[in-house]
């Protein structure tokens, strides 16, 4: 083997090594999403399209799983606190406006990249209702330490009773 094969060679294990990487560190992979071309525009996110704020927080499916859309941004989640029914699956889309951010539950291990450009998906349930703590976890600014918001999780049979306006987030209960 010459030494310009070897070189390539030495080259490709790495950049294939770094996806399983990547995997594993994060439930989502971004990357994935980012290589099939599936970006957004993240200056846009407030104009057009999925992320627009009247899409945004908890939206309830016909399979009785829910769907929650989430921004982050410098230093703050969108919208600042969500309701989610207990035992039910939870989808979780979620796109940063500006820099590399992470959502953790504080007293949960899910946690989730989230970056410019590219939507994180996850799939996560809360066995029981309370109260938890959305932490960022990536370094993202001088705002960093303060970016936190809140999940409300509710009894799974008193969801579906909430307004279609508290479903969304619990922001102005
Ligand atoms: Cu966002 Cu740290």
């Amino acid at each position: 083997m010459n030494w310009r094969k070897l070189r390539t060679f030495v080259l490709w294990a790495l950049v294939l090594a770094l996806i399983p990487a990547t995997r594993y560190y994060q439930i989502d992979v971004p990357l994935v999403h980012f290589l099939r071309g599936h970006r957004i525009d993240p200056l846009t996110l407030h104009l057009a399209g999925e992320f627009v704020e009247n899409n945004l927080g908890t939206e309830q499916n016909s399979d009785g799983s829910v769907t929650v859309r989430m921004i982050a941004q410098q230093y703050l989640f969108i919208p600042h606190c969500i309701v989610v029914p207990a035992g039910v699956p939870v989808h979780l889309r979620i796109t940063s406006a500006d820099a590399v951010h992470s959502l953790t539950f504080n007293g949960t291990d899910y946690a989730v990249k989230v970056l410019p450009g590219t939507v994180s998906q996850t799939l996560f349930q809360f066995p029981n209702a309370g109260d938890y703590k959305t932490v960022c976890r990536e370094f993202c600014g001088a705002g960093h330490y303060a970016m936190r918001s809140e999940v409300k999780v509710v009894p799974r049979d008193q969801f579906p009773a909430l307004q279609p306006g508290e479903r969304g987030t619990c922001a102005a209960q």
